[in-house]
């Protein structure tokens, strides 16, 4: 199967992004039994990412939950291992914002997995804070500490290293986890060829929030190099920039490996109340808590569609709305040029790890 051969969906306007109508597909009554199959959700220790991993354990995957802090994944686990008195959930140590550590989860992953049914890249960060180095690989580290201390807007105004993370991390991880899904997409272990899925949360933010010019590449470089332009963009912009990023990751996948077998989706899940405000400053973060009025259970709902339902087989290299509606991207992330000149970036950025 190669890109989605579907009739184009219709656009879904802003305000129904926002406030959407009642979901037709639910979790988790909708979602199928899904004995077999092995996820790996990145990000799965509190809002969506705990909530999908939950739905996921409950209807009898084996799932993986990929995150940098072992305190706070065993805390998730406990809770969902009570919650559905099922125990077919592990934890894998992962720090998206450290390419070697990307490596090494995936590293572990194929220790112990030969297949891999289904990855949620679900991991994200709004407006990291502005305290100390950002990444491993050493993005940053003098305007992390520019910010901190300053205004009481600085977190808000310029610290966003999303990037990293959002795109360049879950950019990693896939392409190092291609040969397992690709295997399970053959068939090679089970004997049963089937359709294993990619799915990349994103958000309408890709669309609202991003650059005009759809990415700034003066922003990407590394170090004091792209503080001017940074700093122009705001934190605002370097989020939706790098949702951005994620859906023309997304499509490039759909592109490139849909013929083999792969599915890929990115989405916007919703505004749904989760930890994602906690590096706001509490006044803003008080304002969008006003937009953000959904409870995470709605708030996987699109999430848990892109990786389960039947449907979704159909939506290679498409972007899905919360509540799990079909939804044309923003003009940006439809540009075959800049999904090509994204993935060279990413594909440089990761060679040496
Ligand atoms: N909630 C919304 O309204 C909304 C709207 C649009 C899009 N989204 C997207 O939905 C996804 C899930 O967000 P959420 O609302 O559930 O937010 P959340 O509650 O803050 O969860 C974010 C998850 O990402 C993990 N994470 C952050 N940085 C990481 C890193 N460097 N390495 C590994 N894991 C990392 C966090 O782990 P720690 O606990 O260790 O930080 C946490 O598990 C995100 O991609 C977000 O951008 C959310």
């Amino acid at each position: 199967m190669s890109v989605s051969k579907l009739p184009p969906p219709e656009r879904v306007g802003s305000f129904s992004e926002k406030w959407p109508p009642k979901p037709t597909w639910k979790a988790p009554d909708d979602v199928p039994d899904l004995t077999g199959q092995i996820f790996l959700v990145t990000g799965g220790n509190v809002g969506i990412g705990r909530e999908t991993c939950r739905v996921l354990v409950a209807r009898n995957a084996k799932v993986y939950l990929a995150t940098r802090s072992e305190e706070r994944a065993r805390i998730a686990i406990d809770d969902i291992c009570k919650s559905t008195g099922k125990s077919n959930i592990h934890f894998l140590k992962i720090d998206l914002a450290d390419l070697a550590s990307v490596r090494k989860a995936a590293e572990e992953y194929m220790s112990l997995e030969q297949e891999l049914h289904v990855l949620i890249n679900n991991a994200g960060v709004l407006y990291s804070p502005g305290i100390g180095p950002q990444t491993a690989q050493g993005y940053d580290v003098q305007f992390g500490v520019h910010v901190l201390g300053a205004e009481p807007f600085s977190s808000f105004t310029f610290a966003a290293f999303a990037y990293e993370i959002e795109f360049l991390g879950h950019y990693f991880l896939t392409l190092l986890l291609m040969p397992t899904l690709l295997r399970t997409a053959k068939g090679e272990v089970s004997g049963k060829p089937t359709l294993v899925r990619v799915v990349s949360v994103s958000s309408d933010a890709h669309e609202m929030t991003a650059p005009k010019e759809g990415i700034v590449w003066d922003s990407l470089k590394k170090g004091d190099a792209a503080l001017p332009a940074r700093k122009k963009l705001t934190g605002t912009r370097l989020y939706g920039q790098s949702k951005l990023g994620m859906v023309l990751i997304s499509s490039e996948l759909a592109r490139r490996y849909g013929d083999q077998g792969v599915v890929a989706i990115s989405l916007h899940p919703g505004g749904v109340k989760s930890e994602l405000l906690r590096h706001l400053h509490p006044i803003i973060a008080w304002i969008v808590e006003k937009i953000r009025i959904y409870p995470v259970s709605l708030g996987v709902i699109t999430s848990l569609y892109a990786a389960t339902s039947e449907a979704a087989l159909e939506m290679n290299g498409e972007y899905l709305t919360a509540w799990a509606r079909r939804q044309v991207p923003s003009k940006h992330a439809q540009n075959p040029e800049l999904r090509e000149m994204l993935w060279k970036w990413c594909e440089e950025q990761v060679s040496g790890f």
